[in-house]
Protein backbone atom coordinates (compact mmCIF):
# COMPACT_ATOMS: atom_id res chain seq x y z
CA UNK A 1 0.00 0.00 0.00
CA UNK A 2 1.42 3.65 -0.67
CA UNK A 3 0.83 6.38 1.55
CA UNK A 4 0.42 9.76 -0.16
CA UNK A 5 1.69 12.42 2.57
CA UNK A 6 -0.94 14.63 2.05
CA UNK A 7 -4.08 12.79 1.10
CA UNK A 8 -7.56 14.57 2.44
CA UNK A 9 -8.82 13.80 5.59
CA UNK A 10 -10.55 10.14 5.81
CA UNK A 11 -13.05 10.76 7.73
CA UNK A 12 -15.58 13.64 7.49
CA UNK A 13 -16.98 14.29 11.68
CA UNK A 14 -19.61 13.01 12.40
CA UNK A 15 -23.62 15.67 12.89
CA UNK A 16 -23.20 17.02 16.28
CA UNK A 17 -19.83 16.25 16.78
CA UNK A 18 -17.35 18.60 18.78
CA UNK A 19 -15.35 20.69 16.22
CA UNK A 20 -11.19 19.56 17.16
CA UNK A 21 -10.47 23.22 16.24
CA UNK A 22 -12.77 23.49 19.66
CA UNK A 23 -9.53 22.23 22.42
CA UNK A 24 -7.08 24.63 20.93
CA UNK A 25 -10.09 27.44 21.68
CA UNK A 26 -11.16 25.84 25.00
CA UNK A 27 -7.08 26.24 26.05
CA UNK A 28 -7.44 30.24 24.89
CA UNK A 29 -10.56 30.46 26.72
CA UNK A 30 -8.85 28.35 30.13
CA UNK A 31 -11.83 26.40 29.86
CA UNK A 32 -11.01 22.86 31.29
CA UNK A 33 -11.30 19.89 28.72
CA UNK A 34 -12.73 16.64 30.11
CA UNK A 35 -11.53 13.15 29.10
CA UNK A 36 -12.93 9.85 30.03
CA UNK A 37 -11.97 6.84 28.55
CA UNK A 38 -14.46 3.82 27.45
CA UNK A 39 -14.57 0.86 26.06
CA UNK A 40 -18.44 -0.20 25.01
CA UNK A 41 -21.63 1.44 23.66
CA UNK A 42 -22.95 1.89 26.94
CA UNK A 43 -19.36 3.70 28.03
CA UNK A 44 -19.51 6.05 25.28
CA UNK A 45 -23.38 7.11 25.94
CA UNK A 46 -22.97 7.65 29.46
CA UNK A 47 -19.92 9.71 28.88
CA UNK A 48 -21.92 11.75 26.12
CA UNK A 49 -24.50 12.12 28.69
CA UNK A 50 -22.70 13.58 31.41
CA UNK A 51 -20.85 16.41 28.83
CA UNK A 52 -17.06 14.53 28.07
CA UNK A 53 -15.40 16.48 25.94
CA UNK A 54 -13.13 13.54 24.78
CA UNK A 55 -13.49 10.11 25.06
CA UNK A 56 -10.00 7.89 24.55
CA UNK A 57 -10.57 3.83 23.70
CA UNK A 58 -7.43 3.44 25.75
CA UNK A 59 -5.18 0.42 25.65
CA UNK A 60 -5.85 0.57 29.37
CA UNK A 61 -8.71 -1.56 28.51
CA UNK A 62 -5.61 -4.89 28.19
CA UNK A 63 -6.39 -4.75 32.21
CA UNK A 64 -9.17 -3.05 33.01
CA UNK A 65 -11.92 -4.93 30.19
CA UNK A 66 -9.44 -8.01 29.44
CA UNK A 67 -7.56 -9.20 32.82
CA UNK A 68 -3.92 -8.83 31.69
CA UNK A 69 -1.54 -7.15 33.85
CA UNK A 70 -0.15 -4.78 31.53
CA UNK A 71 -1.56 -2.77 28.46
CA UNK A 72 1.11 -4.32 26.23
CA UNK A 73 -1.01 -7.24 24.75
CA UNK A 74 -3.87 -5.24 23.33
CA UNK A 75 -4.26 -5.81 20.01
CA UNK A 76 -5.64 -4.22 17.03
CA UNK A 77 -8.52 -6.44 16.39
CA UNK A 78 -9.72 -5.90 20.10
CA UNK A 79 -9.38 -2.40 19.75
CA UNK A 80 -11.10 -2.10 16.82
CA UNK A 81 -14.07 -4.09 18.38
CA UNK A 82 -14.24 -1.84 21.70
CA UNK A 83 -13.56 1.78 19.47
CA UNK A 84 -16.79 0.41 17.23
CA UNK A 85 -18.64 0.13 20.51
CA UNK A 86 -17.94 3.73 21.69
CA UNK A 87 -18.53 5.23 18.51
CA UNK A 88 -21.95 3.56 18.39
CA UNK A 89 -22.82 4.96 21.79
CA UNK A 90 -20.97 8.70 21.77
CA UNK A 91 -22.47 11.32 19.54
CA UNK A 92 -20.95 14.90 21.00
CA UNK A 93 -17.71 13.88 22.15
CA UNK A 94 -14.46 13.12 19.81
CA UNK A 95 -13.71 9.87 20.27
CA UNK A 96 -9.60 9.04 19.87
CA UNK A 97 -8.28 5.35 19.75
CA UNK A 98 -5.40 4.32 21.45
CA UNK A 99 -2.52 2.74 19.22
CA UNK A 100 -1.71 -0.56 20.79
CA UNK A 101 1.70 -1.76 21.24
CA UNK A 102 3.07 -3.21 18.11
CA UNK A 103 0.38 -1.17 16.08
CA UNK A 104 2.50 1.76 15.15
CA UNK A 105 6.41 1.27 15.94
CA UNK A 106 7.82 -0.71 13.28
CA UNK A 107 6.93 1.59 10.31
CA UNK A 108 5.58 5.03 9.46
CA UNK A 109 3.58 2.82 6.91
CA UNK A 110 2.54 0.57 9.71
CA UNK A 111 1.03 2.93 11.76
CA UNK A 112 -0.67 5.29 9.16
CA UNK A 113 -2.31 1.54 8.29
CA UNK A 114 -3.74 1.22 11.38
CA UNK A 115 -4.64 4.48 12.12
CA UNK A 116 -6.95 4.39 8.89
CA UNK A 117 -8.28 1.14 10.21
CA UNK A 118 -9.48 2.96 13.54
CA UNK A 119 -11.41 5.69 11.39
CA UNK A 120 -12.39 3.76 8.76
CA UNK A 121 -13.41 0.57 10.31
CA UNK A 122 -14.20 2.00 14.16
CA UNK A 123 -15.56 5.66 13.19
CA UNK A 124 -12.89 7.15 15.77
CA UNK A 125 -12.48 10.92 15.34
CA UNK A 126 -8.14 10.40 16.25
CA UNK A 127 -6.01 8.39 17.37
CA UNK A 128 -3.90 8.57 20.21
CA UNK A 129 0.04 7.24 20.55
CA UNK A 130 2.82 7.20 22.90
CA UNK A 131 6.17 8.38 22.53
CA UNK A 132 8.22 11.18 21.20
CA UNK A 133 12.04 10.28 19.26
CA UNK A 134 11.51 7.78 16.54
CA UNK A 135 7.45 8.28 16.76
CA UNK A 136 7.93 12.02 15.85
CA UNK A 137 7.90 10.70 12.18
CA UNK A 138 4.92 8.44 13.02
CA UNK A 139 3.16 11.30 14.22
CA UNK A 140 4.04 13.49 10.81
CA UNK A 141 2.69 10.14 8.76
CA UNK A 142 -0.53 9.83 10.46
CA UNK A 143 -1.27 13.57 10.22
CA UNK A 144 -0.20 13.37 6.86
CA UNK A 145 -2.57 10.71 6.31
CA UNK A 146 -5.06 13.33 7.39
CA UNK A 147 -5.69 12.06 11.04
CA UNK A 148 -5.34 13.74 13.49
CA UNK A 149 -2.93 12.02 16.51
CA UNK A 150 -3.22 13.02 20.41
CA UNK A 151 0.63 12.24 21.89
CA UNK A 152 1.33 10.84 25.26
CA UNK A 153 4.27 11.52 27.15
CA UNK A 154 5.48 10.93 31.30
CA UNK A 155 4.83 7.59 31.95
CA UNK A 156 3.95 5.94 29.05
CA UNK A 157 2.69 2.30 30.05
CA UNK A 158 3.88 0.68 26.76
CA UNK A 159 7.33 1.36 27.65
CA UNK A 160 7.13 1.41 31.15
CA UNK A 161 10.05 -1.42 31.48
CA UNK A 162 12.48 0.86 29.95
CA UNK A 163 11.03 3.53 32.18
CA UNK A 164 11.76 1.30 35.33
CA UNK A 165 8.56 0.86 36.21
CA UNK A 166 5.16 2.39 36.43
CA UNK A 167 6.45 5.71 38.23
CA UNK A 168 6.57 9.41 37.68
CA UNK A 169 8.39 10.89 35.20
CA UNK A 170 10.52 14.28 34.77
CA UNK A 171 11.34 14.86 38.51
CA UNK A 172 14.75 16.15 37.84
CA UNK A 173 15.85 19.08 35.07
CA UNK A 174 17.19 17.10 33.20
CA UNK A 175 13.84 15.25 32.61
CA UNK A 176 11.78 17.80 33.24
CA UNK A 177 13.50 19.57 30.21
CA UNK A 178 14.09 16.43 28.13
CA UNK A 179 9.83 16.19 28.51
CA UNK A 180 9.38 20.04 27.33
CA UNK A 181 11.59 19.58 24.16
CA UNK A 182 9.64 16.13 23.18
CA UNK A 183 6.68 18.09 23.85
CA UNK A 184 7.54 20.64 21.52
CA UNK A 185 8.41 17.85 19.10
CA UNK A 186 5.32 16.32 18.94
CA UNK A 187 3.56 19.72 18.83
CA UNK A 188 5.52 20.59 15.70
CA UNK A 189 5.00 17.39 14.37
CA UNK A 190 1.53 17.85 14.28
CA UNK A 191 -0.14 16.27 17.03
CA UNK A 192 -3.22 18.26 18.19
CA UNK A 193 -3.61 17.32 22.65
CA UNK A 194 -0.78 15.75 24.52
CA UNK A 195 -1.65 13.66 27.71
CA UNK A 196 0.91 14.40 30.04
CA UNK A 197 0.83 11.52 32.49
CA UNK A 198 2.41 11.31 36.00
CA UNK A 199 4.42 14.02 35.95
CA UNK A 200 5.26 16.61 38.73
CA UNK A 201 2.34 18.96 38.55
CA UNK A 202 4.67 22.39 38.13
CA UNK A 203 6.56 20.51 35.17
CA UNK A 204 3.33 20.02 33.30
CA UNK A 205 1.82 23.50 34.02
CA UNK A 206 5.44 24.89 32.62
CA UNK A 207 4.60 22.43 29.15
CA UNK A 208 1.31 23.41 29.58
CA UNK A 209 2.26 27.15 29.09
CA UNK A 210 5.07 26.72 26.28
CA UNK A 211 2.71 24.86 24.07
CA UNK A 212 -0.16 26.19 22.08
CA UNK A 213 -1.86 22.47 21.84
CA UNK A 214 -4.14 21.55 24.87
CA UNK A 215 -2.01 19.37 27.07
CA UNK A 216 -4.75 16.42 29.00
CA UNK A 217 -3.16 15.64 32.40
CA UNK A 218 -3.32 12.06 34.40
CA UNK A 219 -1.40 12.60 37.16
CA UNK A 220 0.02 16.21 36.55
CA UNK A 221 -1.79 18.40 38.58
CA UNK A 222 -4.37 20.79 37.84
CA UNK A 223 -2.79 23.03 35.33
CA UNK A 224 -3.26 20.83 32.69
CA UNK A 225 -5.59 22.13 29.68
CA UNK A 226 -7.70 19.19 30.48
CA UNK A 227 -7.97 16.05 32.62
CA UNK A 228 -8.26 12.48 32.00
CA UNK A 229 -9.05 9.33 34.29
CA UNK A 230 -9.64 5.94 33.51
CA UNK A 231 -13.47 4.64 33.27
CA UNK A 232 -12.73 1.83 35.82
CA UNK A 233 -10.65 3.74 38.55
CA UNK A 234 -13.13 6.69 38.30
CA UNK A 235 -15.96 4.45 39.25
CA UNK A 236 -14.64 1.98 41.73
CA UNK A 237 -15.11 -0.93 39.46
CA UNK A 238 -11.00 -1.87 39.15
CA UNK A 239 -9.32 -3.67 41.89
CA UNK A 240 -5.80 -3.50 40.95
CA UNK A 241 -3.52 -1.02 43.04
CA UNK A 242 -4.69 2.67 42.39
CA UNK A 243 -2.03 4.70 41.20
CA UNK A 244 -2.01 8.14 43.42
CA UNK A 245 -3.89 10.25 40.62
CA UNK A 246 -6.93 8.04 40.55
CA UNK A 247 -9.95 9.77 42.89
CA UNK A 248 -12.84 7.32 42.71
CA UNK A 249 -15.87 9.11 42.53
CA UNK A 250 -18.23 6.17 42.96
CA UNK A 251 -18.18 2.31 44.25
CA UNK A 252 -19.75 0.71 41.20
CA UNK A 253 -18.14 -2.55 41.74
CA UNK A 254 -19.90 -2.83 45.18
CA UNK A 255 -22.84 -1.36 43.65
CA UNK A 256 -23.09 -4.35 41.18
CA UNK A 257 -21.21 -7.02 43.75
CA UNK A 258 -24.19 -6.30 46.32
CA UNK A 259 -26.79 -6.43 43.33
CA UNK A 260 -25.26 -9.89 42.42
CA UNK A 261 -25.91 -11.55 45.35
CA UNK A 262 -29.83 -9.92 45.58
CA UNK A 263 -30.12 -11.23 42.35
CA UNK A 264 -28.66 -14.83 43.15
CA UNK A 265 -30.54 -15.30 47.05
CA UNK A 266 -33.37 -14.48 44.64
CA UNK A 267 -33.63 -17.43 42.18
CA UNK A 268 -31.86 -19.78 44.98
CA UNK A 269 -35.20 -18.85 47.13
CA UNK A 270 -37.37 -18.87 43.94
CA UNK A 271 -38.26 -14.86 44.10
CA UNK A 272 -37.19 -14.52 40.95
CA UNK A 273 -38.57 -14.48 38.46
CA UNK A 274 -41.65 -12.57 39.97
CA UNK A 275 -45.23 -12.77 37.92
CA UNK A 276 -44.67 -9.66 36.13
CA UNK A 277 -41.73 -10.99 34.84
CA UNK A 278 -43.07 -14.18 32.75
CA UNK A 279 -45.64 -14.51 30.10
CA UNK A 280 -49.09 -15.62 29.81
CA UNK A 281 -51.06 -17.70 27.39
CA UNK A 282 -54.73 -18.46 26.86
CA UNK A 283 -55.95 -20.76 29.38
CA UNK A 284 -57.47 -22.84 26.02
CA UNK A 285 -54.32 -22.69 24.54
CA UNK A 286 -52.79 -24.15 27.57
CA UNK A 287 -55.39 -27.13 27.93
CA UNK A 288 -54.55 -28.38 24.50
CA UNK A 289 -50.79 -27.89 24.83
CA UNK A 290 -51.16 -30.27 27.92
CA UNK A 291 -53.60 -32.51 26.75
CA UNK A 292 -50.84 -33.47 23.94
CA UNK A 293 -48.04 -34.29 26.42
CA UNK A 294 -50.40 -36.52 28.03
CA UNK A 295 -51.34 -38.00 24.67
CA UNK A 296 -47.54 -38.49 23.90
CA UNK A 297 -47.02 -39.94 27.20
CA UNK A 298 -49.60 -42.67 26.69
O1 LIG B 1 -4.84 3.69 27.98
C1 LIG B 1 -5.26 4.66 28.66
O2 LIG B 1 -6.32 4.59 29.30
C2 LIG B 1 -4.45 5.87 28.67
C3 LIG B 1 -4.82 6.93 29.66
C4 LIG B 1 -4.31 6.56 31.00
C5 LIG B 1 -4.33 8.26 29.25
O3 LIG B 1 -3.53 5.98 27.94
Amino acid sequence: MSIRPHEPAPGTPAPGRLPITELAEMKTRHQPIVMVTAYDAPGGRLADEAGADLILVGDSAAMTVLGHDSTVPATMEEMLILTRAVTRGARRPLVIADMPFGSFQVSDEDAVRNAIRFVKQAGADAVKLEGAGLMLSRVRAIVGAGIPVMGHLGLTPQSATMLGGYKAQGRSAEKALALLSDARALEAAGCFSIVLEAVPAPVARRISEELSIPTIGIGAGVDCDGQVLVWHDLLGLYDGRAARFVKRYAEIGDTIRSALETYAADVRERRFPEEQHTYAMPDEELALFEQAVLQRHE
